[in-house]
């Protein structure tokens, strides 16, 4: 996977943003009701993005802290369906704001993550916050941040196929709770398990994509999803980060957020 370590993350988060003006700057069932509603909705929703404008009848953001505790405590946490969970220290389920806007959505869980239990406070997790609260002007707390793997993979290798079979109806069920108006796709294996597509991320950044609430491809409400690279791989290509940028302002512009003037 993106390695993640966790080494003096704010001596090298600092010396990152130094160097760079931009940033500176088996699973769960998913119930037929709820798919029936999904595709309600996504009847209802014509284009990309209305979905969750038009979903009133899905739940309020009581109902989902409470279906996110739930997937949490019910299936997440003790789970064993793949070994990956005689590996782990714990399984990370992912945090933020139940009712977010926007969800990324990362590889598994590194070392930090895995001794925490917290997604995304390791190194690369150091420069995501650095994204969303600098670059996009936004607070942590305020978007939901979470994996396609909920345990750490032994010395962070990439997930495996049957890994991230396991694993991603977790996935799928948090982003039908939470019903985002866009998702970031970190990384190749976040983009390709949300988007059914063996593409590389090179090709698939830079404009948004449809992912289907439901699962199913073609059926019920769509949410816009925005691939970028995964912090990871911008720690170890600076030169990149350019692009990243340009692919948050997509988002920013599409949800109406203010670009700050360095950025524009
Ligand atoms: N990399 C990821 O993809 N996810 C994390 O939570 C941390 C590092």
């Amino acid at each position: 996977m993106a390695g993640d370590e966790s080494t003096d993350v704010t001596r090298a988060l600092k010396q990152d943003l130094q160097t760079d003006a931009l940033l500176g700057a088996k699973g769960v069932p998913v119930s037929s009701a709820r798919i029936a509603e999904l595709q309600a909705a996504g009847e209802q929703a014509s284009e990309p993005g209305e979905a969750r404008a038009q979903a009133q009848r899905g739940p309020g953001s009581e109902e989902k802290v409470e279906q996110l505790r739930a997937l949490q405590e019910e299936h997440v946490r003790d789970c064993t369906v793949c070994h990956l969970s005689e590996t782990r220290t714990q399984t990370v389920f992912g945090q933020g704001d139940p009712d977010a806007r926007i969800v990324f959505v990362g590889e598994a869980p590194g070392f930090e993550e895995d001794r925490q239990g917290i997604a995304f406070v390791g190194r690369a997790g150091q420069l995501l916050t650095a994204m969303i609260e600098r670059g996009m002007g936004l607070k942590r707390e305020d978007v939901f941040i979470c994996n396609v793997l909920k345990c750490r993979p032994p010395n962070n290798r990439t997930p495996s196929t049957d890994e991230i079979a396991a694993c991603s109806p977790y996935l799928f069920q948090q982003l039908q709770i939470i019903q985002p108006e866009v998702i970031i796709a970190l990384g190749a294996p976040a983009a390709q398990t949300l988007l059914n597509t063996r593409d590389s991320i090179g090709r698939l950044r830079g404009r948004f994509h449809d992912f289907y609430l439901s699962g199913a491809a073609l059926m019920g409400p769509i949410v816009p999803l925005m691939p970028t690279y995964h912090p990871a791989y911008l720690l170890r290509s600076p030169g990149e980060k350019r692009k990243a940028w340009e692919d948050l302002k997509m988002v920013m512009e599409r949800l109406g957020l203010p670009i700050p003037e360095q950025f524009r």
